[in-house]
């Protein structure tokens, strides 16, 4: 795989979703055992990423312990003996080369990609935007990348949403190229109601190049007042074309509170500690419903 960088912007305010998210970042939220960042990171690992660049602001910092060791609850699982435990705490600590770096006021998604510029250099990197887990095969992440390798154009992660979710979202031109992949050559963030291209929209993930942050620097502030990676995806999509992969893998909204709900939900019910169980009792609860 080319690539081996990623970024996952997780400054944003979490507003949503409050006021779970007041003094713990969303990001942190569990679903089930394992704290939403989590699962993106263990994401991106299988999609081959070695070094990612977390971007956090203030009061985020337990996203920096929970990816460090934690030597006092590693020796207490020691001497308890419950060494899967101990496995799967040292084993987060591990999962990649993990960097940080603050954006100290929160203008938007695209400003927040603005601040991965020296980490990434001239590399094609991945960016997993931190509120939105994807659990499934093959990753999402690597699916994207392929695609990078395969056309050589940047991509965007799609999925075709109802007109409720597209006017909160973006919507895109896209053309068939292929099974689930398509070309993109306009886009346009947050349409106004009979303003859209297609019911496909940008949803989580995408792999770009350097160029995009000239490009930003040159893009004015859009919805708002903050400013939007999708602006600049546009010009990028416009001049170049990009490439729209419909991912196969499941996609769950942790920016809202139904989106973290059924993340829980379907996630206990695959859990092998609690999946039995979980099944039993949504069985028992839908027959009071
Ligand atoms: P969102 O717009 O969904 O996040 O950004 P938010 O601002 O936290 O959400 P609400 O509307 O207040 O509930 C998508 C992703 O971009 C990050 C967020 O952390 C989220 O992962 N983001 C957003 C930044 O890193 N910086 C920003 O300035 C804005």
């Amino acid at each position: 795989m080319i690539i081996k960088k990623a970024i996952i912007p997780a400054a944003g305010l979490g507003t949503r979703v409050l006021p779970a998210s007041k003094a713990v970042p969303k990001e942190m939220l569990p679903i089930v055992d394992k704290p939403a960042i989590q699962y993106i990171v263990e994401e991106a690992v299988a999609s081959g990423i070695t070094d990612i660049l977390i971007i956090t602001n203030r009061g985020k910092g337990v996203i920096e312990d929970h990816f460090d060791h934690s030597l006092e609850l590693e020796s207490m699982m020691h001497k308890r003996g419950n060494f899967d435990m101990l496995a799967d705490l040292q084993a987060v600590a591990k999962l990649a080369n993990i960097y940080f770096v603050r954006q100290k006021e929160t203008k938007g998604l695209g400003d927040a990609v603005l601040k991965a510029e020296s980490f990434v250099g001239d590399e094609p990197f991945a960016v997993l935007y931190g509120d939105d887990v994807i659990i499934g095969e093959p990753p999402a992440t690597k699916e994207l990348c392929e695609a990078y390798e395969k056309y050589g154009k940047c991509v965007v992660g799609i999925k075709e949403v109802p007109d409720e979710l597209l006017i909160k979202y973006s919507s895109l031109k896209v053309s068939p190229m292929e099974d689930r992949i398509f070309d993109v050559s306009d886009m346009i963030e947050k349409p106004a109601i009979g303003n859209k291209f297609s019911n496909y929209s940008v949803l989580g993930r995408c792999v770009l190049t350097s160029e995009i942050f000239d490009i930003l620097r040159n893009t004015t502030l859009g919805v708002g007042n903050e400013l939007q990676l999708t602006d600049a995806m546009k010009t990028l999509a416009r001049r170049d074309g990009m490439i729209g992969v419909d991912f196969k893998a499941t996609r769950y909204d942790m920016g809202n509170k139904f989106g973290m709900l059924k993340a829980n939900v379907e996630v206990a019910l695959t859990h092998k500690e609690i999946g039995e169980q979980t099944r039993e009792y949504i069985k028992e609860l839908a027959k009071t419903l």
